[in-house]
């Protein structure tokens, strides 16, 4: 495996391809950035084209995909034949245009996106996602299995970066919704470490919920099974109304319960919580909003 990048994703990757046995060749633009990895058995490349040249997989951790064409512009000839794995963070777009850069020149293209940070990787905790032809994902997959956890999502190379950002959205709602249930108990003297632990109990509820729901969302039917809009909407108002009484933000319970508030005036207010999907939807955006079956 060659790395080319050894900021701190790339460092990371290089230290979990030695930490699991590979042979690996590493590059940097700054050479200060190799020593450690030299020492720990990395085989140090003095250009980008050397690097390249030296394994079946080459991975590009540089900050951004202009960087990437940058750095692989002057290895262009020592592409062909390889499996070439970007991990900088972009668009659909931009993956797109590099897969059909790097084709051009005989390589095969897989997209990558680091969901876990760094301090994770090499153990089963991290956790990747790749999108590009199978067989590619096939080549480098016992390569990519030592960074963490390698989800292969198709063949299109554009959808890890929508994952990407799916997911970062996503988390970000988990991670908003437990500051502001920190903020509630603290304000009653309860610490977030003594509330953490509580939550973690809890919160397998909430990831039990996805895939019902997921199937409500495909079929268009959203029974009350968690309750309605309308209890949840009473439910939201009170989280508000505890936090500000205590002088905790009410913005993000305000958010939630402005979309609940439209899911009802659409119809759903009988429905399943999951009827949102609808409502944030675009479908939910338009001006009328047929309302969903029960
Ligand atoms: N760090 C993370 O947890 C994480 C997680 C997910 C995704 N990512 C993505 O991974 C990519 C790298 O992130 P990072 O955290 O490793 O960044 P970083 O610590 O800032 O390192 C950047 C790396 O890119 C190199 N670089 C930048 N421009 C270059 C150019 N024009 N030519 C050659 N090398 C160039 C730097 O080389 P020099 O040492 O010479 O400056 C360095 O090796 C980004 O796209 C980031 O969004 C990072």
């Amino acid at each position: 495996v060659s790395v080319l990048g050894l900021g701190g994703l790339g460092g990371a990757l290089a230290a979990a391809f030695l930490q699991h046995g590979h042979a690996t060749t590493v590059w940097n633009r700054s050479p200060g950035r190799l020593d450690d990895l030299v020492a720990a058995g990395a085989v140090p490349a003095a250009a980008a084209a050397g690097a390249v040249g030296s394994s079946p997989v080459v991975v590009t951790a540089v900050s951004t995909y202009d960087d990437v064409r940058a750095v692989l512009e002057p290895a262009d000839d020592a592409l062909a034949g390889r499996v070439l794995v970007n991990l900088a963070s972009g668009t659909p777009e931009q993956a797109r245009a590099l897969a059909a850069w790097a084709q051009a020149r005989g390589a095969a293209y897989l997209d990558g996106a680091a969901m876990s940070g760094t301090r994770p990787v090499g153990t089963d905790d991290a956790f990747f996602l790749y999108a590009g032809p199978s067989d590619a994902f096939a080549a480098a997959e016992p390569a990519l299995v030592s960074l963490g956890r390698a989800v292969h999502l198709g063949d299109d190379p554009g959808v890890s970066s929508l994952y990407d950002t799916a997911l970062l959205g996503m988390n970000m709602g988990v991670l908003t919704g437990f500051y502001q249930a920190v903020a509630l108990v603290g304000a009653a003297g309860v610490g977030a470490a003594d509330f953490a632990s509580v939550a973690l109990g809890y919160l397998p509820f909430a990831t039990g919920l996805l895939s019902g729901h997921a199937r409500q969302i495909d079929e268009g039917r959203y029974p009350p099974d968690e309750g309605t809009l309308e209890v949840l909407a009473a439910a939201m108002d009170h989280v508000a109304g505890a936090s500000r009484a205590v002088g905790v933000s009410t913005e993000l319970p305000d958010a939630v319960r402005e979309v609940l508030a439209r899911g009802i005036a659409s119809g759903h207010g009988d429905h399943g919580v999951a009827s949102l999907a609808e409502i944030i939807g675009a479908a939910g955006n338009r001006e009328a909003v047929p309302a969903g079956r029960p």
